[in-house]
Formats: C-alpha cells, structure tokens, sequence
C-alpha cells in the first residue's frame, strides 16, 4: 500500500521449531491506530520484537521509511523513528520519574546528529533543555507531582503511564505499544487512551496490542486479530468484532 509508514511482508520466527511468526504480513499507515488482538502465545510481542530489532526474522521484510528493519540492531532502529513500550515496563526502577524520561531523549530521531538540530553551547545547556523538556511531558500526562520520586515507588498504574511517557519521549512517528492498559483501574485506563488517542492528531501512527478489547474498539482506526503466528481476521473494529473467527476465538 503506498501510504503505508510501515509494510511488514512475511516475517517468520520460530522457537525450538515452533511458529511464533508465520509469514505475518500487514502495513501501518501515517496517522493511524492499528489493533493487534489474539489469544496468549499468538505472536504479538514477537512481532514487537522482530520490527524493534531484538529478534532476527528468519525472512520476510518490514520497509520503514525505505530501510528494511530485519537485520538492524536495535538501536539504529530506535532512531530512525520507531519508539516501543514493553509488557513488562522496563523502567529504571531506582532512577528518578524525570530521569526515566530524560533517558528516553537519547532515543530521540536527530540525538546523535545534535550538531545538526541543535547547536548545544556545552552539555549543561542541553541537560536544561531535555530536562524542561520531560517536565513538561509529565505536566501534560499528570506525573509531574511524582518527578522526583523513584520510578519503582509508583503505582503500576503510574508506572505503565510512565512507559508511555518515556516512549513518547523518543519522539517516535511509529509507537509500538504492548498492552499499555492490561491490568490497571478504570481511571488510569481512561488517562493513558487519552494520550494514545491523541497520536494521530499529531501524525503519529502506533500498533496498539491489548487484551482489553472495549479500548481496542475505540481507539483503533483498523483491527488485525492474529492466532499462532498468522492473520486470521483483519478490518474496521466493527468488522473484525464480528467476525465469527474472532467470535469464536474469544468465547473460547
Ligand atoms: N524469547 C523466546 N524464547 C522462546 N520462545 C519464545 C520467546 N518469545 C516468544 N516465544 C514463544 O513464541 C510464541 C509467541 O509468543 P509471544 O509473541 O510472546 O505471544 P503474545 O505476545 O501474542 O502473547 C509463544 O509460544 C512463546 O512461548
Ligand atoms: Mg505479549
């Protein structure tokens, strides 16, 4: 598809002969919220994985912007403009919230080129900026009270807005986000859609995966419902809410 930020064509990855990728394909298009639903053990964060450069996809391409991302190490992909959050948080626990945040900047599309975008008088300068910066990031999410205190001292709620926050940090057009609401109350749930709600809107696309299928209904502009490693049912939400494969797959 032409507009599509993001093409994936048949990546494949197997663990001890097991099919945790087989041959997905899909695209993700400029300004856009893509669902990614399926039953555990579908293939969801492997596919995370692959496009992030953490694992190797045994075939198959994912064009971003003219690159293929199989074959790139991690970091070259997380500055080229494709930001992640994990299932599991991956905060710095003992670090500060705005040190959490101020890391995430050295992710950021054009930190390595910062002669070229910016013209830093001495690194102290920079560290008031990027420092302004977060803070400002927390005001906007509601974290700002919490800056100070140790990451690993927040709620889970808070800590999974914080994963969001750090990810939307990097400065990404592509957000990949691993169930940023599973296991979380209502109130905090509503905060973080909000935020993902609004991506679009700035141009920003993202693939959201997520048990919680109400949000994914939602939020999402497309749905794609994968099972052991391979689409089954793609669409609108309503298209794929009922679908009878995905019906089925759900009741089980
Ligand atoms: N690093 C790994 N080593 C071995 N097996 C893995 C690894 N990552 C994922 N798998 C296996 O691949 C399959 C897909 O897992 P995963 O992508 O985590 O699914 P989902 O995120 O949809 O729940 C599962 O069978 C899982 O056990
Ligand atoms: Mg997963």
């Amino acid at each position: 598809m032409s507009d599509g930020l993001l093409e994936i064509e048949d990546l494949t990855k197997s663990f001890d002969g097991v099919k945790a990728l087989d041959g997905f394909s899909c695209s993700v298009r400029k300004a856009e919220i893509l669902g990614l639903i399926g039953p555990n053990g579908a293939g969801k964060t492997t596919l995370f994985n692959v496009i992030t450069g953490f694992l190797a996809s045994e075939g198959g391409k994912a064009m971003f912007r003219g690159i293929n991302l199989v074959g790139q190490p991690a970091h070259r992909i997380a500055r080229i403009g494709i930001a992640r959050t994990f299932q599991d948080l991956r905060l710095i626990r003992q670090l500060s919230v705005l040190d959490n945040v101020m890391l995430s900047f050295r992710n950021q599309p054009g930190e390595r080129l910062g002669n070229l975008f910016f013209r830093w008088k001495n690194t102290r300068e920079r560290e008031v900026f990027h420092r302004k910066q977060a803070m400002s990031l927390l005001e906007e999410t509601g974290l700002a009270e919490k800056a100070s205190d140790p990451a690993g001292d927040l709620s889970y709620g808070q800590q999974k807005l914080l994963s969001l926050v750090c990810c939307l940090a990097a400065k990404a057009d592509l957000l990949l986000l691993d169930e940023p609401v599973a296991g979380i109350a209502p109130e905090m749930i509503e905060r973080i859609l909000s935020i993902i709600r609004k991506l679009p809107t700035e141009g920003k696309s993202a693939i959201l995966i997520e048990h919680n299928l109400d949000a994914v209904m939602e939020i999402c502009n497309r749905v794609i419902f994968m099972d052991a490693g391979a689409k089954v049912s793609e669409g609108t939400p309503e298209e794929v809410r009922n679908d009878p494969k995905v019906i089925e797959a759900y009741l089980d």
